[in-house]
């Protein structure tokens, strides 16, 4: 079958690659008809920290169930499913309470990030304890909408949830790619009275201003003016979805005294400079996250469906999945107001 492997830094390509074995993975194996490409990916194409050569990429994925082992009882040939970024055991008593971040038999393994779980950004993928790692794409939702539930949607949400967004809570977003723009209107739904949207990137403030949040660019002057808009307080919570320590530092300025800040953005460094002698001062509640995407879906599925929620509009290229080198280095170069590349296995 057809897959992008990572062969070093800025060095991904479509190739062929043995298909996933049924045997090993004794969960399901889904043909995948759409993929995503994450910020996440972004990291590993940089080379940050992957010494690993060649492994499959992705872990964004839509497609259709095609086998089960003898362990999947939820599942049968035929259906059209949505694939978790991450699987973990399902048995443990954690996953069993759907928080399958904190799985005891070492925590929830993402697809594509390295050897261990081949990635989906290929014509078909292995999916272990599938029961619990894939969902059935309702009638009525587009495969882009359920791709975007597979990873990006559920961090913006999980990342509001972290920030204890509340009803009438005043929330920043800093980094409005698909991640932050899904905070944004996953904070609306929480209740946030108002959120601020903080990027560099003109199209990307144009895109939350256009779900109701108020968009400040990030220069010299932004916190001045994001604490000034909140009658000098900052805002009660804050959502970070970049991962760089600037960033970092930003989410905690524009905050206030007591503030949480739930930070989902991937440090890009082992290591992440945090204003400890301002965050001790404010009294601020600092998180650092990773999605745990099963847990989101009873809440966000039916968000989705209903219109409450529109996670496809992030999407702004398409493309075949054997031009996957090409849409990792526009997507890389932020070309033509790139925000998210979907990639097409059977086109
Ligand atoms: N925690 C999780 O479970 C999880 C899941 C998915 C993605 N992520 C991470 O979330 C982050 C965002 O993902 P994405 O797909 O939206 O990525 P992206 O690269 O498309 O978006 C990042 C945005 O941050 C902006 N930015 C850069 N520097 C900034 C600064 N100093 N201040 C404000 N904005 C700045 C960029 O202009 C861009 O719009 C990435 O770090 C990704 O690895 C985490
Ligand atoms: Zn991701
Ligand atoms: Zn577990």
């Amino acid at each position: 079958m057809k897959a992008l492997v990572y062969h070093g830094p800025q060095d991904i390509r479509c190739d062929e690659v043995a298909d996933p074995d049924p045997a090993a993975t004794d969960g399901a194996i889904v043909r995948i008809t759409h993929s995503g490409i994450c910020g996440s990916d972004l990291h590993i194409y940089e080379g940050h920290g992957w010494a690993e050569p060649r492994f499959t990429t992705g872990h964004e994925a839509v497609g259709e169930v095609v086998e089960v082992g003898s362990r999947v009882r939820r599942f049968k040939p035929g259906d059209r499913v949505m694939v978790s970024g991450a699987a973990a055991c399902a048995t443990c008593s954690p996953c069993a309470r759907g928080r399958m971040d904190l799985c005891e038999s070492g925590g929830a393994s993402v697809f594509g990030v390295g050897i261990g779980l081949a990635g989906s950004q290929a014509e078909a993928v292995g999916v272990p304890a599938a029961d619990n790692t894939l969902a059935v794409i309702p009638e009525g939702m587009t495969e882009e909408q359920a791709l975007m539930l597979t990873d990006n949607l559920p961090t913006g949400w999980f990342g509001a949830t972290r920030a204890e967004v509340r009803p009438g809570s005043t929330v920043a977003v800093i980094g409005l790619g698909p991640v932050g723009q899904h905070a944004v209107e996953s904070a609306f739904v929480l209740g946030a009275s108002r959120v601020l949207a903080l990027d560099l990137v003109p199209e990307r403030l144009d895109a939350a201003a256009a779900v109701g949040a108020e968009p400040v660019a990030v220069d010299g002057d932004t916190v001045a003016r994001g604490l000034e808009t909140t009658g000098g307080h900052g805002v009660d919570a804050a959502i970070e979805a970049v991962g760089r320590d600037d960033s970092i530092r930003l989410s905690m300025e524009v905050a206030a005294r007591g503030a949480t800040i739930s930070i989902v953005g991937v440090p890009q460094s082992p290591t992440i400079a945090v204003p400890g002698m301002l965050t001790q001062a404010k009294n601020q509640t600092l998180r650092l996250s990773l999605c745990p995407v099963q847990s989101t879906w009873d809440a966000l599925i039916p968000l989705v469906e209903r219109g409450r929620l529109h996670p496809e509009r992030v999407i702004t290229t398409r493309m075949p999945l054997r031009e996957g080198a090409d849409a990792y280095a526009r997507f890389h170069a932020r070309e033509d107001g790139v925000m998210k590349v979907v990639l097409s296995a059977t086109g």
